[in-house]
């Protein structure tokens, strides 16, 4: 039975005697012009500072499943593998904890192991398994990734977007919106940080 490694873990959500499907969400933090790396790869520019960090700490909370693409998730794997970025701050220890009790899924070809905890590789992105797991998650979906989710979002599943901008132009690098997509967006909530970065929550409509 497909996903059972999932559904042995989470409870399907009822509310008023109906099922709630999880949704999915797209977080990203992205230059004013939507590279979430420059030419070169670089993308020290996006650096969350103490503000914005607590707030994508809460943020994260909610997301007890993680889709990555192998590249996102070779970024984000130091946050259980490298036990010094905890050690550096309580805000930095919360958001290791929060992070290392996800669940996770890596899409690749190429990856061979995980070097992280309750983690799986998939080899192919099936957006019909994505819905099973909306359907039978017990909390919200997180994608992350620009390349996978670009097909994430042009197979329609993305629900909401955690898009945060900094306060930078780097002119060209990894888009972090795949320009092939039409999407219609209702803005649900905003935020500028002192930093001047800008935190943009949107739900597909
Ligand atoms: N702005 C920020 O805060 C921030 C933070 C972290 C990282 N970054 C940047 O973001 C970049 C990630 O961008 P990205 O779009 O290249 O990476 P991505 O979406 O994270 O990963 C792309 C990889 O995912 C795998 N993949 C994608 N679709 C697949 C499918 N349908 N089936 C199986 N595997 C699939 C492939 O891995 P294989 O090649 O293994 O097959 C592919 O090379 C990083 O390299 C880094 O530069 C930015």
């Amino acid at each position: 039975m497909p996903y059972a490694w999932w559904t042995g873990c989470e409870t399907r959500q009822a509310w008023k005697g109906r099922f709630i499907v999880a949704k999915l969400i797209y977080s990203a933090i992205a230059s004013l012009d939507g590279y979430v790396a420059d030419q070169n790869g670089n993308f020290n520019w996006a650096a969350p500072d103490e503000e914005v960090h607590a707030f994508i700490n809460d943020l994260s909370r909610s997301f007890g499943i993680h889709l990555y693409g192998r590249r996102m998730y070779e970024t984000m794997a130091v946050w259980e593998t490298d036990p010094t970025l905890a050690g550096q701050s309580p805000l930095l220890r919360d958001f290791a904890e929060t992070w290392q009790s996800a669940d996770k899924i890596v899409y690749s070809r190429t990856l061979e192991e995980v070097s992280t905890s309750r983690t799986r590789i998939e080899r192919d992105f099936d957006p019909d398994a994505i819905r099973q797991i909306k359907a039978s998650a017990g909390s919200d979906l997180l994608v992350g990734g620009p390349n996978l989710a670009a097909q994430a979002i042009r197979a329609g599943l993305v629900d909401e977007w955690h898009l945060f901008f900094a306060p930078i132009m780097v002119g060209s690098g990894k888009q972090s919106l795949p320009d092939d997509a039409h999407v219609k967006l209702e803005l649900l909530n905003e935020r500028h940080f002192q930093g001047g970065m800008v935190y943009l929550h949107y739900r597909t409509i």
